[in-house]
C-alpha cells in the first residue's frame, strides 16, 4: 500500500473510563483489551496507574494479557507517577507511557500555579526520566486547543529533544473548530524545527459535537495517530468516536493520505462488549454501530438498496461486523461447545469454577432461550464478572402482579449480608414497584439518574439487558442486569449498582 499508516491509539480503558458511572473491573478492562488487541489497535492506554491501586493492577493485567498491540500508562508529568507507569507497563511486550502537563494560560496560571518555563522544565525532566523506563515516550501539552502557539512550538521542540517520539495535541475542553484545529496542526508540524523525529496526535473532546471532524481535520493536515474511543466514550461529553474516525477514513480514501491497519469487522462486536461491559447504551441512530445505521425504512430507500445497494449505502455493513454476531449454541450444547466458543471470543476464566458458574448460568438461559448468539455469551460473562464484585445484597425471590386496570405490585425477598428480608410495594409499573420494595429493605439514600432497557438480540425471547445508574452523595455507579424476563434483569441491575456502591474506591482523576 502507497498509503501512510494512521496510528490508532484507543482510550476507552482510560478516558472513557473517566465517564461518570463507566468505571471497570480489572477483569472487564482485560476483556476489552482483548477485544481492541482482536481489532488491530495499535495503542491501547489501558490506565492512569498512579489513580489508585485498582488502576495500576488493571494497566499491568492488561499489560500481560495483551501481546500485540502496545500498552500505555498515563502519567502527570511528575516523578511519581512516571515511575508508578513505568512500573505497570513493565510486563508488556511493547510499552509506552504517556506524559502531560498543561500549557494553556488559564490551565498553567490557575491549575498549576506555575511560570511557562517552570511548565518546559518539568516537561522535559518528565519526557526524559520516562524514557529511562520505556524508548517509547509521549508527550501531551494538556489544553493545547486553548494554548499560545509560539509556547506550543517551544515545548513541542524541547520535549522531543528530550526523547519523546509522539507529540499529542489534545483539545482538552472540545473547543476547536475543525478548520481552525487542522490548521494548528499543520502550524506546528511545519514550526516546530524537530517536527520530523516524532508522530503528531490528536486527542479531541466532544463538547460541540465535533471531536471525529476535528480529528480528521487533524489527519488531513499531517496528524498520524488519533486518539480514540469505542462509542465515543469519555470524561463530559466523551472523545472521538473511534468507528466514526477509522469508517471515515475507510471509506473516503479518496481524500486522505493515510489509511488504518484495523480489521473493521471486529468494530460492532467490540461496541456492543463495552456497551455491554459500561452499561452506557448505543443510541440507534449512532454512526456505524447504532442499530439503525444500516437500516433502511423508507420505501423509496428500501426499493434503491434493492436495486443497487450503494444508491443509499456508502459502507457494507459486514465490513463493521453487523453479521458477526453468529447463532453458536443452544439447549443441547454441551460445556466442551460452550468452552470452545468462549475461546473463540477470547474469554478466558482464571479457574475451572469460575467456568462451570458461567456454564449453569448457559444452561439456565438455553432452557428459557432456544438460540443463544454471541452478544448473550458476552452479557451472560458480564454478569458472571460483576457478580465477583462482593455481593452483600442478592436476589433470593421476586413476584410482581401486573394486571390492566390495576397496581402492579412487586413482593421481593433478598439476602442482605447472608440476612433474609421481605417487603412489598406497588408502584407506576412493575420496575417501579420492585425498587420500591428493594428499598423498602435496603434503604440506600441513593438516586436514580438513569434506567434504560436495551434488546440483547432480536426476537421477543431476547434477554433484555438493564443498565441502572444511581448517585449516593455524588459518587456514581452503573449496575447492569440481564435476564429474558425484564423485571429481573431490572432488579439484578439495580442490586449490582448497590453492590457496587458497598466496594471502596480511591481514586485520583488524571487532571486534578
Ligand atoms: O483531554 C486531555 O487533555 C487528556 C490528556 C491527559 C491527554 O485526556
Ligand atoms: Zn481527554
Amino acid at each position: 500500500m502507497d498509503k501512510e499508516k494512521l496510528i490508532i491509539f484507543d482510550t476507552t480503558l482510560r478516558d472513557g473510563e473517566q465517564s461518570p458511572g463507566a468505571s471497570m473491573t480489572q477483569e472487564e478492562k482485560v476483556r476489552i483489551a482483548r477485544a481492541l488487541e482482536r481489532m488491530r489497535v495499535d495503542v491501547i492506554e489501558a490506565g492512569f496507574p498512579m489513580a489508585s491501586e485498582g488502576d495500576f493492577a488493571s494497566v499491568q493485567a492488561v499489560a500481560r494479557a495483551v501481546k500485540d498491540s502496545t500498552i500505555c500508562g498515563l502519567a502527570r508529568a511528575l516523578d511519581k507517577d512516571i515511575a508508578r507507569a513505568g512500573e505497570a507497563i513493565k510486563p508488556a511486550n511493547s510499552g509506552r507511557i504517556h506524559t502531560f502537563i498543561a500549557t494553556s494560560p488559564i490551565h498553567m496560571q490557575m491549575k498549576l500555579r506555575m511560570s511557562p518555563d517552570q511548565v518546559v522544565e518539568q516537561a522535559v525532566k518528565a519526557v526524559k526520566l520516562a524514557r529511562q523506563y520505556t524508548d517509547n515516550v509521549e508527550f501531551s501539552p494538556e489544553d493545547a486547543g486553548r494554548s499560545e502557539h509560539d509556547f506550543l512550538c517551544r515545548i513541542i521542540e524541547a520535549v522531543i529533544d528530550a526523547g519523546a517520539g509522539t507529540i499529542n495535541i489534545p483539545d482538552t475542553v472540545g473547543y476547536n473548530l475543525p478548520q481552525q484545529f487542522g490548521a494548528l496542526i499543520g502550524e506546528l508540524i511545519a514550526r516546530v524545527p524537530n517536527a520530523d523525529k516524532a508522530v503528531f496526535s490528536v486527542h479531541c473532546h466532544n463538547d460541540l459535537g465535533l471531536a471525529v471532524a476535528n480529528s480528521l481535520s487533524a489527519v488531513m493536515n499531517g496528524a498520524r495517530q488519533v486518539e480514540c474511543t469505542i462509542n465515543g466514550l469519555g470524561e463530559r461529553a466523551g472523545n472521538a468516536s473511534l468507528e466514526e474516525v477509522v469508517m471515515a477514513i475507510e471509506t473516503r480514501q479518496d481524500l486522505f493520505a493515510c489509511n488504518t491497519t484495523l480489521d473493521t469487522t471486529q468494530i460492532v462486536p467490540c461496541s456492543r462488549l463495552v456497551s455491554s461491559i459500561t452499561g452506557f447504551a448505543v443510541q440507534p441512530n449512532k454512526a456505524i454501530v447504532g442499530a439503525n445505521a444500516f437500516a433502511h425504512e423508507s420505501g423509496i430507500h428500501q426499493d434503491g438498496v434493492l436495486k443497487n445497494r450503494e444508491t443509499y449505502e456508502i459502507m457494507r455493513a459486514e465490513d463493521v461486523g453487523w453479521s458477526a454476531n453468529r447463532m453458536v449454541l443452544g439447549k443441547h450444547s454441551g460445556r466442551n461447545a460452550f468452552r470452545s466458543r468462549l475461546q473463540e471470543l477470547d474469554i478466558v476464566f482464571e479457574t475451572e469454577e469460575a467456568l462451570n458458574e458461567a456454564f449453569a448460568r448457559f444452561k439456565e438461559l438455553a432452557d428459557k432461550k432456544h438460540e443463544i448468539y454471541d452478544d448473550d455469551l458476552q452479557a451472560l460473562v458480564t454478569q458472571a464478572q460483576s457478580s465477583t464484585v462482593d455481593e452483600r445484597i442478592k436476589l433470593v425471590s421476586l413476584k410482581v402482579c401486573s394486571e390492566t386496570g390495576e397496581t402492579p405490585e412487586s413482593a421481593v425477598t433478598l439476602s442482605y449480608d447472608s440476612e433474609e428480608s421481605s417487603a412489598s410495594a406497588s408502584g407506576g409499573g412493575p420496575v417501579d414497584a420492585t425498587f420500591k420494595a428493594i428499598e423498602k429493605i435496603v434503604n440506600s439514600e441513593t438516586e436514580l439518574l438513569l434506567y434504560s432497557v436495551n434488546a440483547i438480540t432480536s426476537g421477543t425471547d431476547s434477554q433484555g439487558e438493564v443498565t441502572v445508574r444511581l448517585d449516593k452523595g455524588g459518587r456514581i455507579v452503573n449496575g447492569q442486569g440481564a435476564d429474558t424476563d425484564i423485571v429481573i434483569a431490572s432488579a439484578k441491575a439495580y442490586l449490582n449498582a448497590l453492590n457496587k456502591l458497598h466496594e471502596p474506591i480511591e481514586r485520583a482523576h488524571p487532571q486534578v
